[in-house]
């Protein structure tokens, strides 16, 4: 079935006793059971909620796994994920990683005697020259955050099994409707939910899905022992905004694909990163991989003055945290997404102080262009 459909038709049958098509919000901590030899399916709502069941069965079948497990913030997923290895164990991280992930390895999972090595990915070579002894996973983003960085999951995860290690991937940017890293050989995906899956910033929420059935015991079990599961309002909202990822995520696409161009022209502005855009160096991996560059694209502008008129200037996108909203929204790495990096390490990636990172919504994309036209050409 097409993932249009599955969109609208995963996890979601229609409710039994009533036929309601929206699945019922079950604001409930318990649930009775009748006799003590034998609880019912749902027992206690940290283990399982009926709401919270329906979006993991939503995204598992998304993403082409059999287990989906949903955290309360995409950071939560990652730690409860990093939580299947032990101390003494190492991890192989790409560079241009997401700053909390970054973070978290860097300052909680190293006390705890995981190790880290950070390469460029982007050459699988790099990566196999990374792997010690005791290396136990590849954990990768692409495109990467915020530089748009392309890794070539097929290359990575062959060499991943021959190596006896996971290959994790942190797939927020593109969603299942654009790629799929289970097909491509990956073990486990993971999601910060709070962007376009959900996509109307309303909720923080996030994702580990799996096809390996002892894989998704291992995590079932970290999320139910751990504990840090999504509530059922937050179930039901991400739900709801699943629905529309396709229509989102297509819109989203072809304006920043608009913008990305009218970007590339522009005197004020040094460099674009799209992958969407020919002269990306991951252009073609990129698109061998997934059916979309999606709706992130990152630009480095003139100087630091005319990035903070830009960031300080927008009335229609907004200056936040965050991306994957209907609305745009502008962000500036060296300072949001990617503060909790030293800046030795942000200028060792590239993250320059006059670095924008723009997530495109839905508005129109000549509203969206003549807003950054009146902020860095007048
Ligand atoms: C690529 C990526 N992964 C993970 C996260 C963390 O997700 P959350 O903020 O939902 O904890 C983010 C947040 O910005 C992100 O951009």
């Amino acid at each position: 079935m097409d993932i249009a459909t599955r969109l609208i038709h995963t996890g979601a049958s229609v409710e039994p006793v009533r036929g309601a098509l929206s699945v019922p919000l079950y604001h409930s901590s318990t649930y009775a059971q009748l006799s003590v030899d034998t609880f019912g399916t749902w027992d206690y709502a940290r283990s399982g909620n009926p709401t919270r069941n329906a979006l993991e069965e939503a995204i598992a079948g998304l993403e082409g796994g059999t287990v989906g497990c949903a955290f309360g913030s995409g950071m939560a997923a990652t730690s409860s994920t990093l939580l299947l290895f032990s101390p003494g164990d190492h991890i192989i991280v790409c560079d241009d990683v997401y700053g909390g992930t970054f973070r978290v390895m860097t300052r909680l999972f190293s006390q705890w005697g995981l190790t880290v090595t950070f390469v460029d990915a982007t050459d699988t070579a790099n990566i196999a020259a990374a792997i010690q002894p005791n290396t136990k996973a590849l954990f990768l983003e692409t495109p990467s955050n915020p530089l748009l960085k392309i890794i070539d999951l097929r290359a990575a995860a062959i060499l991943a099994k021959e190596r006896g290690l996971l290959t994790i991937v942190d797939n927020t940017f593109m969603t299942p409707y654009f790629q799929r890293p289970l097909e491509l050989g990956c073990d486990i995906v993971i999601h910060s939910g709070t962007k376009f899956l959900n996509g109307h910033s309303d909720v923080v929420c996030g994702f580990a899905v799996t096809a390996d059935p002892d894989l998704g015991q291992r995590l079932r079990f970290v999320q139910n022992a751990f504990g840090a599961v999504l509530g059922p309002n937050d179930s039901w909202l991400t739900l709801r905004g699943l629905r529309t990822l396709k229509v989102r995520m297509e819109e989203s696409q072809q304006s920043a694909l608009g913008i990305a161009q009218w970007l590339y022209s522009q005197p004020h502005v040094r460099k674009v990163w799209y992958p969407g855009l020919p002269g990306h160096p991951g252009h073609e991996v990129h698109k061998a991989q997934s059916t979309g560059p999606g709706a992130v694209l990152s630009f480095d502008l003139d100087s630091y003055e005319l990035t903070k008129k830009v960031l300080e200037g927008v009335k229609l996108m907004a200056f936040a945290v965050s991306l994957g909203g209907v609305e745009s929204i502008l962000s500036y790495p060296a300072k949001m997404s990617h503060a909790a990096m030293p800046s030795e390490e942000r200028a060792l990636r590239g993250i320059s102080d006059s670095l924008v990172r723009l997530s495109v919504g839905l508005e129109s994309a000549d509203d969206l262009i003549e807003e950054l036209d009146r902020l860095m050409n007048s």
